[in-house]
């Protein structure tokens, strides 16, 4: 079929999405004029801001992928002090950053619980109510979601990783704390707990198919969700999975897997929020910028205080690691509007979806 033709279709089959997912040269050139006009025309052409605060990483899990898993002894751990996370806080909220997000390895001691709890009402505190606060610490129970919803957060983001069960099966240990029914149920929970719920996947997996990538996207409708962060796997030597490197695409595969994932999403889900993420910039330095062009609208700059930036070690040659925050910012802003996008300060941006969402409800 055509691409015009698929392009035009009121509703996207998995045909037409692995179609699309492998187009290239003068297709993918029109796939994604059209992911960019569809985002223009719903969301518009605004980027949300939202300052990273990487809080910790020590993490209870041991995820085959990740190099701050417990299991990697060459991780140098770390905890930002309250103090230091409250400043990184008020640095976002006078910077006009509008949100923060509060992110770390996942950890459910009651110490950690009560600690976010009182995180989240000091910062809601001192900003005045002003600063919207997004969460990212895993699998937690329904009472602790609630707690920490009733404290101030109101969006939470747990990315599935891969919608396939026995992928996600390969590159996850096989036991009880890793489990992909269990994920999907939290997103569950967090979407009835009143929060706007973010989920995503990594893309280019060893053993990921382009099959699985359009389920992947068909997932993410079919939980209604209502934003998303989803970038390139990376390598990461001192992790179980790097055996399995031979049987991965190149990184500029991955990263052009990445952006038709980005431009597909838009077109299956033109009112959510797509985050331009930094796995992207990780593989190529304009990763970010060409993922706003066609469809993103949201970015995290990291605004962690500089001296634990090296150890929060998802991947290799994480970018960023050597700047401060004001120089990521000012970088940031330039790079945004090259993109043909225009930055929105002082705003939550909530996703569009989520506010329609609420409508419908009432
Ligand atoms: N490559 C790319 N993304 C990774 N993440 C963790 N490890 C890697 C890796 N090696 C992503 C996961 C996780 C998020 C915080 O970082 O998707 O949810």
């Amino acid at each position: 079929m055509e691409i015009g033709t698929i392009l035009r279709k009121t509703e996207l089959e998995k045909a037409d999405l692995i179609r699309l997912l492998n187009c290239t040269g003068v297709e993918e050139k029109q796939l994604f004029q059209h992911s960019q006009a569809i985002r223009n025309q719903t969301v518009g052409n605004g980027v949300h801001m939202r300052g990273l605060i990487e809080i910790s990483n020590i993490c209870i899990k041991d995820c085959l992928y990740c190099g701050i898993r417990k299991s990697n002894h060459q991780a140098k751990r770390y905890e930002l002090s309250d103090e230091e996370i409250i400043r990184s806080a008020l640095f976002a909220y006078e910077n006009h950053y509008g949100s923060v997000v509060l992110q770390g390895g996942e950890r459910n001691d009651p110490d950690f619980i009560l600690r976010i709890e009182h995180l989240l009402k000091e910062i809601k505190h001192l900003s005045h109510d002003r600063l919207g606060i997004t969460l990212s610490f895993g699998e937690q129970s329904e009472e602790t979601y609630q707690r920490w919803f009733d404290a101030g957060a109101h969006r939470y983001l747990l990315r599935i990783e891969t919608s396939n069960e026995n992928l996600y099966r390969k590159i996850h240990p096989n036991n009880r704390l890793h489990d992909f029914h269990t994920r999907r149920n939290c997103l569950r929970l967090l979407q009835k707990c009143g929060y706007q719920t973010g989920t995503g996947v990594m893309i280019g997996l060893p053993f990921q198919k382009t099959e699985d990538l359009a389920d992947d996207l068909l997932f993410l409708k079919s939980m209604d969700i209502d934003m998303v962060g989803m970038g390139p796997y990376l390598e990461h030597r001192d992790t179980p999975l790097w055996a399995f490197r031979h049987l991965l695409g190149s990184q500029q595969d991955r990263l052009r897997w990445g952006l038709h994932m980005v431009s597909c999403l838009r077109l299956l889900m033109p009112d959510i929020n797509i985050a331009a993420t930094t796995a992207l910039q990780a593989i190529d330095p304009e990763g970010r910028e060409k993922a706003l062009q066609i469809g993103a609208n949201v970015i995290m700059p990291n605004i962690t205080p500089l001296t634990n930036r090296g150890n929060y070690r998802l991947y290799e040659n994480k970018p960023g690691m050597d700047e401060g925050a004001e120089d990521s910012t000012r970088r940031l802003i330039e790079s945004v509007r090259k993109s043909g996008c225009e930055i929105r300060l002082d705003q939550w941006g909530d996703s569009l979806h989520f506010q329609e969402r609420m409508k419908n409800r009432t």
